[in-house]
């Protein structure tokens, strides 16, 4: 199933770094505001979405019907709120191993890509010190939210790839289901009855690291 690929691409909110409680949190205030009590279980559906795509999860389970000038409104008092949450992060925030394993992938020519749906997300890797490490970090405004395959094409045509040249790593289903409908490999960091569409699985991304070792 594992072809050593020509690039690599990454989520980063649960892949790279924890981000998903804060995210739930700005999303929690926010619901609350609108008489919507958001069970913990809420969280794992909010994974991996957009913002946009979140938000309209929420009013439904809500059953909440807003203008989109509302929304507008809302989906910005929830990124200030994310953004506050986030504003101490550094290095130390990286999950184990992620500067290693990213220069590790480097060392051996394989381009490096972030398929993130987070608008945040460059300023949130420059905030990690791991920026630098990318070759293409895909823009997500304009693109259809995971599980539509579009920020990995984004990626893969970037580079002039196919897709089998290619593979994705995500936690949430959303993210695995974008890779498959990709058609490139998809490694899970999860287990395989949160993340029944993925190819290989690891618990936690600090286990890539030998696994790329012996195959890389
Ligand atoms: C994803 C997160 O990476 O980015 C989602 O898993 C989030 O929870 C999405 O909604 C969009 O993030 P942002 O920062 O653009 O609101
Ligand atoms: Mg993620």
């Amino acid at each position: 199933m594992f072809k050593a690929p020509k690039c690599i691409i990454f989520d980063l909110d649960g892949v790279l770094t924890e981000t998903s409680k804060q995210h739930f949190q700005a999303w929690s205030k926010l619901a609350q505001k609108l008489g919507i009590d958001l069970k913990p279980e809420f969280e794992e559906h909010l994974k991996g979405v957009s913002r946009k795509e979140s938000l309209e999860r929420i009013l439904t389970f809500g059953g909440v019907t807003l203008s989109e000038e509302e929304k507008e409104v809302l989906m910005a008092e929830k990124n200030t709120h994310y953004q506050t949450l986030i504003k101490q992060f550094t290095k130390d925030n990286l999950f184990e191993n992620v500067e290693d394993l990213l220069n590790y992938i480097k060392s051996k020519g394989v381009l490096l890509a972030l398929g993130s749906a987070s608008k945040n997300a460059p300023s949130l890797l420059r905030s990690l010190g791991i920026k630098k490490y990318f070759d293409y970090i895909v823009d997500p405004r304009g693109k259809a939210s995971k599980p539509s395959p579009d920020i990995f094409l984004d990626a893969m045509k970037h580079f002039k790839l196919s897709a089998d040249q290619c593979i994705g790593i995500e936690d949430a289903r959303a993210g695995v289901i974008a890779i498959k409908d990709a058609q490139m490999v998809a490694i899970g960091i999860g287990t395989k009855e949160n993340l029944p569409e993925a190819d290989i699985h690891f618990a936690e991304t600090k286990q890539l690291l030998p696994y790329l070792k012996q195959r890389l």
